[in-house]
């Protein structure tokens, strides 16, 4: 009898039923690491904000759809606003006044022409904005970007012509 009591003991001890709880290999799941904040960089607005803007505007003005042209001229006013204001610094240059020098009279004149509906207007101030947009490159050693009036449409997606 305190044989197979034994036997049974040394049977609970191996399978730990009496030994100390077992050490919980992971005590907590480790801290979910903090992502990091959202930073694009100067070439990240402008790749992804500005150019397609640029384009857009161009392109809803030659359909003479103004509603969607006013849309595009304010959302490209915006992004370059917003862009002066993320990154205020490049290469130590103030970027809202080099936004200013050379995009502020066309996007005012710009904004003009839509509103008179003048397309003769709008082509001529157009073709300022663009080389406004060249001159801030060359000014900040990126002259090898060079923007032109689109030529076609890359949005196969959006229709440029005014809404039926
Ligand atoms: C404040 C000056 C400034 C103005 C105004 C400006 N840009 Fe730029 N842009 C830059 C700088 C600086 C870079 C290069 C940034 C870098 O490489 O870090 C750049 C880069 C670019 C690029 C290259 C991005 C890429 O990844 O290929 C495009 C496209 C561009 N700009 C479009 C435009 C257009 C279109 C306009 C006018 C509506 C414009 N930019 C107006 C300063 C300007």
């Amino acid at each position: 009898m305190l044989k197979h009591v034994l036997v049974l003991v040394f049977v609970f001890v191996a399978a730990g039923v009496f030994g100390p709880p077992p050490v919980k290999a992971q005590t907590a799941a480790p801290a979910q690491a903090a992502a990091p904040p959202f930073n694009p960089g100067f070439a990240d607005l402008m790749n992804t904000l500005v150019q397609p803007r640029h384009a857009k505007l161009g392109l809803s003005a030659r359909e003479q759809n103004w509603a969607l042209a006013r849309y595009a001229a304010h959302e490209l006013k915006d992004s370059l606003a917003k862009i002066a204001r993320w990154r205020p610094r490049f290469r130590e240059q103030s970027v809202p006044d080099m936004m200013e020098a050379t995009t502020g009279e066309p996007i005012k004149a710009i904004e003009a022409a839509i509103e008179a509906r003048d397309v003769g207007k709008f082509n001529a101030a157009y073709t300022r904005l663009t080389e406004g947009c060249n001159s801030c490159h060359a000014a900040l050693n990126h002259e090898f970007i060079v923007i032109k009036e689109p030529d076609r449409s890359l949005f196969g997606n959006q229709d440029f012509r005014p809404a039926k």
